[in-house]
């Protein structure tokens, strides 16, 4: 675990920390934020900027004495080797990842091969730099975590019952492509716990929203197709449930966890928000009606779209482990964070 002596002064040195994935959305979120919130923190942000990834989030950053960003791809071992001994990593932040369940579906493959094959290349490439063999560490890396972002949607769906929850404990039990893609790297991060002795930390998030998210993704989709004036595509009965996040209370959950986590373990991180995603349209539509007035209610262009294959009915986290053993706790509910995300998309589009 980083010691928090590490980042007590301005002046003291720097840490590296290599992060992935960060020119999609929570990466280019959590970037900003983490160097503000750290002045003894550098970070080197390894992205292979698919048609996911886009520089124009990091704008504010891009010139920033502590940060740089490499254009790579995690699954390439020798360009990872090369950032950890060139950069001297003392820590890991994972995002990168291909994380669009539609994607998924269609071209399974590549969830498997950055999924799975990159999580594992930068754990071994991790494992090797810090640690002599199994459980002994290299004196000055003693410290160096790997915290690796994954989802809810490992644990598969729930019922309608409101008391029923994921924890920490629920059995994984992915149903698309890109769960069980994230199901097999939370796998192998833990495996690198158990034989080597890693520091490990997995967190489970629900449902992200908020600034800098794809076009192609529920909420920037809804948006978007109202203010131009096309139907609103919902599948189903629009009754499939999801608990939303603002995008900065991840973040601040990341930051606790790797900071406070304790080794090893997983915690899963949601705003207690469940909402169907018919709810969430109609809101939206409501909110856009009063900050951009049409000539009729933007909610006539929701239109019923056939079923996604597979589609889970709820999703929902309990996440009181990380409220009572690291004091996490969501700012923003969605009627907050969602006026938020819809001012910034106004600008956007
Ligand atoms: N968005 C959510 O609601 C949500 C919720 C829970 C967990 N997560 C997890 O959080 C992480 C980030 O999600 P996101 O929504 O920001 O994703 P995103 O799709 O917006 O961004 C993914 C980023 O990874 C990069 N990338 C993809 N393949 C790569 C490769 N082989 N090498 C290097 N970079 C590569 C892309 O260029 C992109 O910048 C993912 O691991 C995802 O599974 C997301």
């Amino acid at each position: 675990m980083p010691n928090k002596n590490q980042f007590k002064t301005h002046n003291s040195k720097l840490i590296t920390i290599l992060v992935t994935g960060c020119a999609g959305f929570i990466g280019s979120n959590f970037v900003p934020y983490f160097l503000e919130k750290y002045p003894n923190y550098k970070l080197i942000n390894l992205d292979l900027l698919t048609y996911a990834g886009d520089l124009s989030n990091l704008k504010e950053v891009e010139n920033h004495p502590r940060y740089e960003f490499i254009k790579g791809d995690i699954t390439n071992r020798e360009l990872v080797e090369y950032i950890f001994t060139t950069f001297d990593i003392k820590g890991v932040i994972h995002f990168a990842a291909e994380s669009h369940v539609d994607n998924s579906i269609k071209n399974p493959e590549i969830f498997i091969q950055t999924n799975v094959n990159g999580t594992f290349t930068l754990l071994d490439v991790a494992y090797k730099y810090w640690m002599k063999k199994p459980f002994i560490h290299k004196d000055e890396y003693k410290e160096c975590r790997f915290h690796h972002i994954s989802t809810d949607e490992v644990y598969g769906t729930l019922s309608q019952d409101p008391k029923d929850l994921f924890t920490e404990n629920t059995p994984y039990a992915p149903n698309s492509p890109y769960s069980a893609s994230k199901a097999s790297s939370d796998m192998i991060v833990r495996s690198y716990h158990e034989t080597y002795g890693l520091d490990t930390i997995i967190t489970n998030c629900s449902n992200n929203y908020g600034p800098k998210q794809h076009d192609e993704k529920l909420i920037p989709t809804i948006i978007r197709n109202a203010l131009l004036q096309k139907p609103i595509p919902i599948y189903g009965d629009g009754k499939n449930i999801r608990d939303w996040l603002y995008v900065l209370d991840h973040c601040k959950g990341i930051d606790l966890a790797y900071h406070k986590g304790k080794s090893g373990e997983t915690y899963n991180i949601g705003g207690r928000n469940e909402k169907t995603n018919i709810y969430i349209a109609q809101k939206i539509c409501e909110i856009l009606d009063e900050l951009k007035p049409s000539n009729t209610s933007y909610s006539n262009l929701i239109t019923y779209v056939e079923d996604r294959a597979g589609h889970d009915k709820r999703y929902a986290i309990d996440a009181s482990k990380i409220e009572n053993k690291l004091d996490w706790k969501a700012n923003e509910n969605f009627e907050s964070g969602i006026v938020k995300t819809i001012e910034w998309y106004l600008k956007k589009y």
